[in-house]
């Protein structure tokens, strides 16, 4: 989600085999970006224009969602990634958020997912959580 110019999405199903890859994006230039990055990179991949999330009908069908969050507007927009996150992931899915400053996402994301892991690379912080079994 917030998939930008698609880069994170496409490298995963660039290096996973039999990934179907689903971005999205507020922004309709991103979108643009990332179908011509799909299309350049040989990627099956649906982009979607929008800025609350998945759509329903695919409530519950991910098993990974990645993104990271923009930090302005006081964390609202993270806000959004995590719902989406937490209504797109199967039980069991996994979720993964990257940013600088972990103190401020964290709080966010437990808001969602009770178990928060901070991984730390480089300068940034991958915060991952399971969604957890129904
Ligand atoms: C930090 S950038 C991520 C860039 C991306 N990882 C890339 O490789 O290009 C955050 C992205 O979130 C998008 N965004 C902001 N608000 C959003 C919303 N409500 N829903 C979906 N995407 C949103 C922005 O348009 C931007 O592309």
């Amino acid at each position: 989600m917030g998939c930008g110019c698609g880069l994170v999405g496409l490298l995963i199903a660039k290096a996973v085999k039999g990934v179907q890859l689903v971005g999205v994006d507020s922004h309709s230039r991103a979108i643009e970006a990332a179908n011509l990055n799909a299309q350049t990179l040989g990627v099956g991949a649906e982009m979607i224009l929008a800025d609350s999330g998945t759509p329903a009908r695919m409530d519950g069908t991910f098993d990974v969602f990645v993104g990271n969050p923009p930090y302005y507007s006081d964390y609202r927009i993270a806000d959004v990634f995590l719902e989406t996150a937490k209504r797109a992931l199967k039980p069991g899915g996994v979720c993964y958020t990257v940013c600088k400053n972990a103190a401020g996402l964290e709080p966010v994301q437990k808001r969602y997912f009770p178990e928060v892991e901070i991984i730390r690379r480089r300068s940034y912080a991958v915060l991952k959580s399971v969604k957890q079994e129904a």
